[in-house]
């Protein structure tokens, strides 16, 4: 195939990818955005596979069905709720696929055309070593993220003082081998910045805690993107540039969007001491502090009686999968002229648009469905909140405790309407592990039962 119709359907990939994104950024346009996404990477795959350079069909062949096996057992087998450890465990293979490829042309040069061993031009050890090291951080970080958000490793943070002055050090002598390695192109020097990025990696996630590790997230997602352009740089490979270039742009988008929705700073999150600062979870003593709780005959009794009624969903409602019999909750208020509207937290769920998607999933009219920023002011002329599985998005220690891990945080201020019910099972804490002295207030109901069955029982109610 000649280098012109490479460049041609190159630029067509390119061009599916920028339009896949596009449609992802909306629920309505998102199965139109995925098939773009689909057709781009096809034609991306075939036309490589027509490269002269081509080895071995078999080998190919072989790592594309074992490769495309396993994907499609664990899209089938994934929770919706596992997600964001799914994704994290595969930026961390994006990640070690870097490093193996600039190891791969730095032992065997010549089959990059990039000159011979020891003697490989300066600006190709420059691509490599900067490909290794965002790759090897990558790695590291993601395989934490992975851990924390598993639960296998502990998601509290772990923080120490002169945090960020060691990674910055760090940070700097992995530049100074880089140069190093650049003029003397030594292979103990090139497995140093390997191993001491791989530090760096796991020394950005660790005082990172657990209502933050959204953002890092998709930071390691943006990471794991400029890593594969660093791999385009290193097999000359423009549409993994490309490609790569966009993951990562969009992924540093993304984590700028949440940051600020999180009300945190980007450069911490870049830095890795987000939410270092604060060490303490609080863990008041609720035992003696009274509660009132109700049933589903209570909920629709409330609900039937109100004029308007914010449903909040969160986690929870994603682990029981309520949102089919929530929505017929909703549907049989709206029919008694009861105005319904659905508040999305940023960070509710366990990923980004995690409750749009399910919302979605059930058939929720978009025009209900709305951000935080567009329905915070409602709250105070709302006669009934709905929270149904969410805690974290809706706790006022995120406004009024500076020593909370979630303190800064925006909330859902769910706390301003007439009277809040609260859908859960027990008075455990959400994900970042903090009390929500909500539920103890006086205008608070908990519901206490599992989101779906609660939902089902009180639409038998209403009816
Ligand atoms: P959480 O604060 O995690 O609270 C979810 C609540 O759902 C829990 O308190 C739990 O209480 C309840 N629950 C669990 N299973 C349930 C079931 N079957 N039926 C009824 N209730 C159930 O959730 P949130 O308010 O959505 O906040 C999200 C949190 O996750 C934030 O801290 C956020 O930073 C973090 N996070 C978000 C993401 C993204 S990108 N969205 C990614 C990772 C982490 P019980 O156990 O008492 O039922």
């Amino acid at each position: 195939m000649s280098n012109n119709i490479v460049a041609i359907l190159y630029l067509i990939s390119a061009l599916l990818f920028i339009l896949a994104l596009r449609g992802l950024s909306h629920p309505e346009s998102s199965r139109l955005g995925n098939i773009f996404g689909i057709v781009g990477m096809l034609i991306a795959i075939i036309t490589t596979l027509m490269f002269k350079s081509v080895l071995s069909y078999f080998e190919i062949g072989a790592a594309i069905l074992a490769g495309g096996a396993i994907g499609t057992f664990i899209a089938l087998r994934i929770e919706m709720t596992a997600l964001p450890q799914l994704v994290a465990a595969f930026h961390s293979l994006v990640g070690i696929a870097a490093v193996f490829v600039a190891g791969a042309a730095f032992y065997d040069p010549a089959s990059f055309n990039i000159g011979e061993f020891g003697s490989i031009g300066k600006s190709s050890l420059i691509e490599m070593s900067i490909g290794t090291f965002i790759g090897a951080i990558t790695f590291s970080g993601s395989v934490l993220a992975f851990g924390k958000l598993q639960g296998t490793v502990s998601g509290k943070p772990i923080v120490f003082k002169f945090q960020h002055f060691l990674n910055s050090i760090i940070f700097l002598f992995i530049i100074f081998l880089i140069a190093i390695f650049v003029f003397n192109q030594s292979p103990t020097v090139f497995w140093s910045i390997v191993l001491i990025s791989i530090l760096l990696g796991f020394l950005v996630v660790i005082p990172i805690g657990g209502a933050d590790m959204p953002v890092v997230v998709s930071m390691l997602n943006s990471y794991s993107g400029w890593a594969a352009c660093g791999i385009g740089f290193t097999l000359s490979n423009n549409l993994l540039i490309i490609t790569g270039a966009l993951v990562g742009s969009s992924g540093a988008i993304l984590s700028y969007i949440m940051s600020k929705g999180m009300n945190r700073s980007i450069i911490s999150v870049v830095l890795g001491g987000f939410g270092g600062e604060q060490t303490n979870i609080s863990s008041n003593d609720n035992s003696d502090k009274i509660i009132k709780q109700g049933n589903a005959e209570d909920a629709a009794y409330i609900l039937k009686n109100a004029d308007s009624v914010i449903i909040v969903p969160g986690y929870g409602m994603a682990v029981a999968q309520a949102q089919h019999s929530l929505r017929e909750m909703g549907d049989i208020l709206k029919k008694n002229g009861i105005s319904v509207k659905y508040a999305i937290h940023p960070v509710a769920g366990r990923m980004p648009g995690h409750m749009n998607v399910l919302l979605a999933e059930a058939n929720v009219p978009y025009e209900e469905v709305l951000e935080l920023e567009e329905i915070n002011h409602d709250f105070p002329i709302t006669e009934v909140s709905f929270v149904i599985g969410a805690n974290d998005v809706t706790n006022p220690a995120a406004k009024t405790d500076e020593q909370s891990p979630i303190y800064g945080m925006p909330i859902l201020d769910v706390e301003k309407s007439q009277t809040v019910l609260f859908v859960k099972r027990s008075m455990a804490t959400g994900y970042s592990g903090v009390d929500n002295e909500l539920f103890y207030r006086d205008n608070t109901t908990m519901l206490f039962g599992d989101a779906k069955k609660m939902c089902e029982n009180i639409v038998k109610s209403l009816n």
